[in-house]
């Protein structure tokens, strides 16, 4: 299915800019947000050499009517027909060792999955309605392999993959397609303020494909690398002991940029 008018969050950097590229070409109409205003207007620029026509927005998603008023005016204009929830942080451990405390948690909850959540309903009654559209959230496979050292990071992802899942089966019916992008470890902005291993790491663009692949397929769940991916679906069934000494070689702590 060839998308026409597709909106990305979190397209300023990493994997939504890839996304944006990726999809950038005539007859397609991109809305991109982020907070970052240049660096959005960067991806736009590359966008439109491709020839795709850009709106972009630059507001902190947790700035709901922000979000619900680019998306109603996107939407007006050039009905969705995908969208990418890509938008998101990571946080967690401190390099002195220092666990998140609740207000980090809470933060990191706000954005990846209230955030996520927030995107998907904006668009869900129009698409519902229109009987069409695909909705794309962006999880990880920390989503099943909860880290020790984000907890709320993989808390939000567990929430957005579960959500994500639960609706795509309600609105089969309406023949809205939802599917959940659960990425290993990718080259971004978010990868270099992880401190430690990032085994398997691929590249943004390669990520990029790997999920324009897998939304393209009307694939419920969009894991990679394949190796990571198995290892985080079976994990569950290992005892903790194993899962601990396993995993003992990816703690990492984090240094946020900003
Ligand atoms: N990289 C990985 O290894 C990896 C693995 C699994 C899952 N993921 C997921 O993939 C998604 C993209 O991450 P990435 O690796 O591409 O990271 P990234 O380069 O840091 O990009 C994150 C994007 O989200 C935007 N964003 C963050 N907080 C926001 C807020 N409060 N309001 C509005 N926009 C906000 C950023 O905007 P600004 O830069 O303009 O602030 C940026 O465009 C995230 O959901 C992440 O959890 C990444």
């Amino acid at each position: 299915m060839a998308f026409q008018n597709i909106v990305i969050t979190g397209a300023s950097s990493g994997i939504g800019a890839a996304l944006a590229r990726y999809y950038a070409k005539p007859g397609v109409t991109l809305g991109l947000t982020g907070r970052d205003a240049a660096r959005l207007g960067a991806v736009a620029a590359d966008a439109r050499a491709a020839g795709a026509a850009v709106e972009t927005a630059a507001f902190d998603l947790r700035d709901r009517t922000a979000l619900n008023g680019f998306l109603a005016g996107f939407e007006t204009a050039h009905p969705i027909d995908l969208i990418i929830a890509n938008a998101g942080i990571l946080d967690g451990t401190r390099a002195d060792g220092t666990i998140e405390d609740a207000q980090t948690a809470r933060r990191v909850i706000d954005i990846n999955l209230l955030g996520g959540v927030d995107t998907l309903h904006a668009v869900l009654p129009v698409m519902r309605a229109r009987k069409s559209g695909h909705i794309v959230l962006v999880s990880s496979l920390a989503a099943m392999s909860p880290l020790p050292d984000a907890p709320a990071y993989s808390a939000s992802k567990a929430g957005l993959m579960s959500y994500g899942l639960a609706m795509r089966a309600a609105v089969a019916p309406d023949n809205v397609r939802i599917s959940v992008v659960c990425p290993g470890y990718v080259t971004s902005a978010m990868t270099e303020t992880h401190i430690g291993e990032h085994p398997l790491k691929i590249s943004a663009e390669k990520a990029a494909r790997l999920i324009a692949r897998g939304i393209a397929r009307n694939k419920p769940l969009i894991g990679f690398p394949l190796p990571l991916y198995i290892l985080s679906l079976i994990e569950p069934l290992f005892p903790e002991f194993v899962v601990r000494i396993a995993t003992k070689g990816i703690r990492f702590h984090v240094e946020p940029s900003s």
